[in-house]
């Protein structure tokens, strides 16, 4: 055959110094297009040798490096390509998705390609990126065909001659240019196959020239992946094997979930709930995206809703465009189908541990209940299914969904506990309520839940605002602000005004600001609880706790100071003894430090002295106790 040269008819005559331009943000991307191309091509040669009744070879793809010749080449045997196929394919179509690229990056108007190039099949022509003359050798399937050798140096003229192939397939020939021979060594090649083609469906060899045959007889990639088997076939094991692999320095996932759909659209792959790490930022994808087993990208966002980014794994699916910009990328039908379908089946395999093993779902509910409560916020869809079954410790650290904390409430309690047809539920905020108001309640059969304050603020705003058909309403009530309503046994006579007088004498006034003497943040209130063990508890405004709280969990902690009101319980025997002291009218100065002390006592039960009340906690304690033993002798 004699020499024919040939040229790309180009619209964009800068296609070459744009693709090259690439170079340095994602080069390696080469390589997974190159091989992508000759998985194609062996999946086209099976499928019509079975049409054609013919006997195939076992499908291989091979990487040959050769330093000296600073070439890297990669040969299929898959269909191959004739002379024509090469000009219609390569020459003509290939590079009209190539300069539909360039279009596109010069509208984005993007400076450096990175984040685009991967998403964007930009095919047989990002090799030109690493080399500055790609050969193509290739036999066709076809009876009768004559082998074809095509070459082209990166610009827009190239040459077909004779070529000597004597095998049915393709091989590409790269000659790497000087800025890319990183590549030209094996292990720097085997580690962007590793990274791109793990879990492509042929097996892929990687080999030096200059290497024994032995070497190399393993190939690089696993060519059935787990997320393509049967997941009836599959072990424990073989999952937390997997997910080892995608994650070597994760501890072991909590559980995992296998997608398989076929319609309307294709999606496999598996997610693994991972033991929450609170230390990395919940913003980042983890899950990896595949496309016919070739990785795309380790991103997700966009395709599945921000609270799945707390899942790792990999979805596969051939219906999520690569080739869109990121925004449209969310109206796309395809996707939200996808997305929705995802959050459907990840609601129904956490509805499934629940009903099946509740015990192991309230092991792993400290790592997943973030997960849940954020997804129910986001995603109304995943609410209706979790509400019933997001769960909160109870005051006997045991856990309860809502529902089971209604049922659990005393027939005595049970108007206190419900207006209308909205249930109360009394909440402990962890670390910061005061523990001895828990117990009282206990006493009484009555449970609070404990919070925490990332999400729950959040969430339990989100159900008293959000009900859903056919569940209950809650209303939320912190713990401090309710119990007055609950336990309180009498009305407050005479004496109970004096008691607040005298503490208010003490607490309030001392603490003057230019604002005047109220603004210190303490109130006194009398709450006689029929329990007379604690003297005092702070009370804080719901409201504005909530508003605190939501400040705070947005990074402004201090946007909104709650204000604490000081309610004092006349039945307790300290509040007693120190009205008789005082109405004696011998040791006012004991008196006054009595009224310190309870405060600082119900401070301790609540959220704790701050580091400079502690030293005027220890003081006045010594001061007390000495006064005291003092009276004893
Ligand atoms: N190894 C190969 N064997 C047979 N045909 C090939 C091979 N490599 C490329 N081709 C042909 O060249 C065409 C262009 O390849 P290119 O990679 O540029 O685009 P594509 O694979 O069609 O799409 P994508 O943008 O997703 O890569 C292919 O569609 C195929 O017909
Ligand atoms: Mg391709």
């Amino acid at each position: 055959m004699s020499t024919r040269k040939g040229s790309i008819s180009v619209k964009t005559n800068d296609i070459f110094p744009i693709i090259k331009k690439w170079l340095y943000s994602e080069h390696d991307i080469f390589m997974r297009e190159l091989v992508a191309n000759a998985t194609d091509a062996i999946t086209k040669r099976a499928t019509l040798a079975r049409t054609l009744n013919q006997e195939v070879a076992a499908p291989e793809i091979r990487v040959v490096v050769n330093k000296k010749e600073k070439t890297i080449i990669i040969s299929d045997n898959g269909l191959g390509m004739t002379e024509s196929d090469v000009e219609k394919y390569i020459a003509q179509l290939a590079f009209s998705g190539a300069e539909e690229f360039v279009k596109k990056m010069k509208d984005s108007n993007i400076e450096k390609g990175g984040d685009i190039i991967g998403k964007f099949g930009l095919g047989f022509y990002s090799t030109f990126m690493v080399a500055n003359l790609v050969e193509i050798d290739s036999l066709s399937m076809n009876e009768g065909s004559t082998p074809t050798h095509w070459s082209c140096q990166g610009d827009t003229e190239y040459t077909f001659s004779a070529s000597t192939k004597d095998t049915v397939g393709t091989t590409i020939t790269l000659h790497i240019n000087e800025e890319s021979t990183e590549f030209l060594d094996k292990w720097k090649l085997q580690a962007t196959l590793k990274n791109f083609c793990s879990f492509m469906p042929y097996p892929i060899f990687v080999a030096d020239i200059e290497d024994k045959p032995e070497d190399n007889k393993d190939s690089i990639n696993d060519t059935k992946p787990l997320w393509k088997k049967d997941p009836a076939t599959l072990k424990d094991e073989d999952y937390k094997e997997f997910f080892r692999k995608l994650y070597p320095a994760e501890q072991e996932p909590l559980f995992w979930l296998h997608l398989k759909v076929d319609h309307p659209f294709t999606l496999e792959g598996v997610l693994f709930f991972p033991k929450i790490n609170f230390n990395r930022p919940f913003n980042e994808s983890n899950i990896k995206l595949y496309c016919k087993q070739v990785f795309v990208s380790d991103n997700v966002k966009n395709i599945v809703p921000d609270f799945l980014n707390l899942l790792k794994g990999v979805i596969d699916s051939t219906d999520i465009p690569l080739n869109v910009s990121r925004s449209s990328l969310q109206g796309d039908p395809n996707v939200k189908k996808i997305s929705n379908y995802i959050i459907k089946k990840v609601a129904e395999s956490l509805k499934k541990l629940y009903t099946s093993d509740r015990p192991r779902y309230e092991t792993i509910w400290e790592d997943i209940g973030m997960f849940v409560k954020y997804g129910s916020i986001s995603d109304t869809k995943f609410d209706e299914v979790m509400r019933e079954r997001v769960i909160f410790k109870n005051s006997e650290n045991k856990f309860a969904t809502l529902g089971e904390y209604t049922a659990s409430i005393p027939a005595a309690y049970a108007d206190k506990m419900k207006t209308e047809s909205v249930h109360k539920v009394v909440y402990f905020e962890k670390l910061k309520s005061d523990i001895s108001l828990r117990t009282q309640l206990l006493t009484e059969g009555l449970h609070a839940i404990e919070t925490d304050d990332h999400i729950d603020p959040h969430y339990l705003q989100h159900i008293e605002t959000h009900k859903l058909e056919n569940q209950p309403e809650y209303k939320f009530v912190t713990i401090d602000a309710e119990i007055g309503n609950l336990l309180a046994s009498e009305n407050t006579n005479e004496e109970d005004i004096k008691v607040k007088e005298l503490f208010a004498k003490f607490l309030v006034g001392e603490k003057t600001t230019d604002e005047g003497p109220m603004a210190a943040g303490v109130d006194i209130e009398i709450g006689k609880l029929k329990n007379a063990q604690a003297p005092a508890f702070f009370k804080v405004d719901e409201q504005m706790k909530r508003f605190s709280q939501m400040a705070k969990s947005m990074g402004n902690s201090n946007m909104f100071p709650v204000k604490k009101t000081l309610v004092i319980n006349p039945n307790n025997n300290l509040i007693k003894n120190a009205m008789k002291i005082w109405n004696a009218g011998k040791h006012p100065l004991l008196v006054e430090k009595i009224c310190h002390h309870v405060e600082d006592l119900a401070t301790i039960s609540s959220e704790g002295l701050k580091h400079d009340e502690k030293e005027l906690f220890v003081k006045r304690t010594q001061e007390l106790i000495e006064e005291l033993s003092t009276l004893a002798l």
